[in-house]
């Protein structure tokens, strides 16, 4: 055990180490720091901290990989609009655009910026004294999400600038083909399906809560914009400027004089993109000089001053060799072609996706027939077309699977479906993907029950639904091939502790149809527990902002099915309740760690909707406590200010009125849940009356039902 001295001076050293490398990451040509270097520099660090939690502080590499996890990205308004960019899909409309700018700035001459349109994820990206302080995704272009932690882990963006300056950059998160292809190569192994595009792959794992998780899956940036009052008069020399703070720009852009130079950078990246690391889809090409970008402005959506060139869908023929009918947990029966190896867009292709039997009639395709195949911004390509003309007359017709692959049983097609789906209940596929999400990682995260695990503990039945997993015992694992009785404590432990997971987490891992993780966390923020939800009516659920008619009669009829009943009722016997993360520290009310006490340089500021901080509120410790408060209505304030300050009193959150509801906070025109709260005689308070209440004036009792209202 090395001593508290021992480890400053081997933290001071590790430190320094890694300024140096992140130095010759940045400046060096040749890099004397290599990768694996770097990494076992970063785990050096990474290890130190999670001895000594106080030294997580933001300048360490470790930040990478150990961050905290993050339970709900707050929203920040932008401030200058975050615009896309507007299209053009030929040379004639580049000409176009350029007449059109013509007419903006008579007589001008116009030289410009042309660079590659990387498919990823817009970021704008705060530097405050040359430090990294905050990264917000562009959202809808007003406000976005606070992603710091996540962007923090992209290697090659620097948290130190090497001048003290407050900057706000713009750039694109992206993944690389390689750690596409490795994350999802890591997601089929664990049961997980497959992102479609690296573009979705970047937006789902910078919105992610952990961290930890994002750090070890490897996203890239490319910074391409100031957001505002760049030092310098031309794009090209801000982007000269960029890189000389060590900041990610793209090294393929290039200054042109004239359209025919751009025509040229465009054909050339159209058909050199697939010698690329990552996927563009197209070119940007952008007006040079500032201040002609000023006289030109901007629409709502985007900049005149600016275009993105798109490249036309890559287009391969391949031939048809079979059709084989895949089945997941959802019972939905998916026809997946299979060609003849191809190349497409820099991978070989040998796989297409065809949604649906439909859509094989709709093409008229037959088994072995000459096929069209299209790569857009899907990395998944698709069947677009068949070469009628060269059939030979062997060909065969394509007839929609009598039966299910799995369990042989007839398929339907449900009312108002274009799928085909096994409804067989028992259907061995649909079990086995059902566990497996179940326990994936962003489910209940018992990572030691792999696939093929899974697989046996179905053929020996001795797992049906997903509630046996938790009545498993050690004999039954143990008669398992290579299943020692180590292995079989390994995995009893790491089912044990999916018990203590979160509400959200069940709530995903349940597979309720349109029900993913972002989903299933506004529903147990709202709801708190699984019996909340389970006697929310579809109207309660919509009364949440971001959950619309799909999803809530999609979770409704979920409540419905006695199915499903059953194996929640099973899970609840065997003592998996949970309840969401916000009442459970609604609850505990744990006093600050020091742990926590070490990130508050790290911590954002609870931000509320309308992107001001949140005020400290004073000591609401406690005043509400254990309180059961429902809010309806419009109020004055932001609803998120409202739930920060009940939830900081000890007050519990849910979505819909009952019999435990203990307060309800009714703004102007409540409706359903007002009316509910005067049928069950709770107090209802309006926001003067809670405000005094959170100030400990009133005592409970006090507040009578139907107590005065706005509104009414
Ligand atoms: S400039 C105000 N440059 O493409 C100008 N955008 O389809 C803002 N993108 O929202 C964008 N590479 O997310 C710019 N070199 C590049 C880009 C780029 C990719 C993205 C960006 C933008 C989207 C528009």
């Amino acid at each position: 055990m090395s001593t508290p001295s021992e480890d400053h001076q081997s933290l001071h050293a590790a430190r320094l180490k890694y300024r140096r490398c992140l130095l010759e990451y940045f400046n060096g040509d040749q890099q004397i720091c290599s990768d694996e270097a770097y990494d076992a520099v970063i785990s050096e660090l990474a290890g130190l901290q999670s001895r000594r939690p106080e030294w997580r502080v933001w300048e360490s590499a470790a930040t990478r990989v150990v961050a905290p996890a993050m339970e709900a990205a707050p929203t920040r308004r932008h401030e200058s609009p975050m615009l896309s960019l507007a299209n053009a899909y030929s040379l004639d409309e580049l000409r176009e655009w350029e007449r059109g700018l013509l007419r903006l700035v008579p007589g001008e001459n116009l030289a410009y910026v042309a660079e590659l349109k990387v498919d990823g994820l817009a970021v704008a990206i705060h530097y405050e004294g040359g430090v990294l302080a905050s990264a917000v995704t562009r959202g809808d272009g007003t406000a976005g999400e606070v992603v710091t932690p996540n962007a923090k882990t992209i290697r090659g963006l620097p948290h130190v600038l090497p001048q003290t300056i407050d900057l706000e950059v713009r750039g694109e998160v992206y993944y690389s083909l390689e750690a596409f292809g490795r994350l999802n190569a890591a997601r089929e192994r664990m049961g997980e399906p497959p992102f479609k595009t690296p573009r979705n792959a970047a937006a789902g794992t910078l919105r992610m809560m952990d961290a930890s998780v994002v750090g070890a899956r490897g996203l890239s940036v490319v910074i391409y914009a100031v957001a505002a009052g760049s030092p310098k008069p031309t794009h090209w020399e801000t982007l000269a400027w960029l890189r000389s703070l060590n900041l990610p720009v793209g090294e393929h852009s290039e200054r042109l004089e004239s359209l025919a130079e751009v025509e040229r950078f465009q054909a050339r990246w159209e058909s050199g993109r697939k010698t690329l690391p990552f996927q563009i889809d197209g070119v940007v090409v952008k007006v040079d000089n500032l201040e002609l970008q000023e006289r030109m402005g901007s629409t709502a959506k985007s900049p005149r001053w600016a275009v993105a060139l798109k490249f036309a869908a890559q287009r391969v023929a391949s031939r048809l060799l079979e059709v084989k009918p895949g089945v997941g947990r959802t019972g939905i029966l998916t026809p997946v072609a299979i060609l003849e190896a191809v190349e497409l867009g820099g991978t070989t292709v040998s796989r297409a996706t065809l949604h649906n039997y439909d859509q094989i009639e709709r093409l008229g395709l037959m088994t072995g027939d000459r096929v069209f195949v299209e790569k857009g911004g899907e990395i998944i390509p698709k069947i677009v077309d068949v070469d009628r003309d060269a059939r030979s007359g062997g060909e065969r017709a394509i007839e929609p699977p009598q039966g299910c692959p799995s369990c042989g049983n007839p398929p339907v097609r449900l009312e108002g479906e274009v799928d085909l789906r096994c409804i067989n209940p028992e259907c061995p596929a649909q079990r086995e993907d059902r566990i497996r999400h179940f326990v994936s990682r962003p489910a209940m995260d018992i990572e030691t029950i792999g696939p093929a695990l899974i697989g046996q503990l179905i053929d020996k039945g001795l797992v049906r639904s997903v509630a046996d997993l938790y009545r498993l015992g050690t004999s039954q694992l143990e008669s398992l091939e290579r299943m020692g009785s180590k292995s079989a404590a390994n995995v009893l432990g790491a089912i044990d502790a999916s018990r203590a997971q979160p509400l959200h987490r069940l709530l995903h891992a349940l597979g309720i149809r349109h029900v993913g993780e972002r989903t299933a966390r506004i529903l147990a923020r709202h709801f708190a527990s699984l019996a909340a939800l389970r006697r929310a009516s579809p109207e309660e659920m919509e009364d949440i902002k971001e959950i619309g008619s799909v999803i809530a009669q999609s979770v409704h009829a979920f409540f419905q099915d006695p199915g499903q009943v059953a194996i929640i009722d099973s899970l609840r016997n065997l003592g998996i309740d949970p309840i969401s993360v916000e009442a459970q520290s609604a609850k505990s009310q744990p006093a600050k760690s020091q742990f926590a006490k070490s990130q508050s340089m790290e911590a954002q500021p609870v931000e509320a909707q309308d992107g001001q901080p949140q005020p400290p509120q004073g000591n609401l410790q406690g005043k509400l406590q254990g309180k059961t408060v429902v809010i309806t209505g419009t109020l004055s304030e932001p609803r998120s200010r409202w739930k920060a300050r009940i939830e900081e009193a000890g007050g519990i959150l849910t979505g819909s009125v009952s019999k435990k509801t203990d307060y309800l906070l009714a703004g102007a025109a409540a409706g359903s849940k007002l009316a509910a709260a005067q049928r069950l005689n709770i107090p209802i308070v309006e926001e003067a009356e809670m405000r005094r209440l959170l100030e400990g004036q009133f005592m409970e009792g006090q507040i009578m039902p139907g107590q005065i209202l706005e509104g009414q």
